[in-house]
């Protein structure tokens, strides 16, 4: 099985119906990341902040909280506070563990849908990496889940400061969001088109369609 678009995945998980069957095809989508266009997110993240707050959301055991902690190391970053935080506490505990020796890192058993003692425009960039497939699940699969989306990308929306990125990924495959105040009010993001791939035009679709109604 080759996934070249979105929808090949979508019609396979349709027809399969669990992500475990995804997983095994590391060529699930093909919108990767290169380094100049990670150097341009945290271009953006650091851009008029001295000391960045990041989020992650989702962060599992740490595996991804490493991830960005070299990166922002590599650039010359060492100066940041990033929240990582997940919705499993044992995991969450696992990856505190891993980051007992580093200030910079804070873990929080919290879910991405609950940022409310979060204050407007505070934060620099959120990072969702590994989780965008079940966030295109839910929007395309499960439409009753549609409004939690929704919800998410409002929340993630009104604690970024303008211009912020919104980082969602599968496997360092990725689409960036970046937080859209000044075009239009309705459409908290804008894409960030770091590739024609048509899952960004799809994606596109995604944040069109429900904050257009
Ligand atoms: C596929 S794992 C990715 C973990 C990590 N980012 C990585 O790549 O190793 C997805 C993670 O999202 C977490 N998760 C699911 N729903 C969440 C939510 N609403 N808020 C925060 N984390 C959530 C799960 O517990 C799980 O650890």
């Amino acid at each position: 099985m080759n996934f070249k678009k979105i929808e090949d995945l979508l019609r396979f998980l349709k027809e399969n119906g669990n992500w475990d069957s995804v997983y095994e095809h590391s060529n699930a989508l093909e919108v990767a990341l290169t380094s100049q266009s990670i150097d341009d997110i945290f271009g953006l993240i650091t851009k008029d902040s001295s000391a960045p707050l990041i989020y992650e959301s989702g962060c599992g055991s740490g595996v991804t909280t490493a991830q960005i902690c070299s990166d922002l190391s590599e650039r010359g970053i060492n100066k940041y506070r990033l929240v990582a935080h997940d919705v499993r506490k044992s995991l969450v505990e696992l990856a505190r563990s891993r980051f007992s020796d580093n200030d910079n890192v804070g873990l929080e058993l919290r879910s991405g849908s609950d940022y409310s003692d979060i204050p407007d425009e505070s934060v620099d960039g959120i990072f969702s990496l590994n989780t965008m497939v079940p966030f295109l699940h839910a929007y395309y699969c499960v439409e009753k889940d549609s409004q939690a989306h929704r919800d998410y990308l409002r929340e993630t929306s009104r604690v970024l400061t303008e211009e912020k990125p919104l980082i969602l990924t599968y496997l360092w495959k990725s689409l960036v969001l970046v937080k859209n105040s000044k075009i239009d009010k309705d459409i908290p993001f804008r894409v960030k088109l770091y590739s024609n791939h048509p899952a960004v035009e799809i994606f596109l679709k995604v944040l069109d369609e429900p904050f257009k109604k």
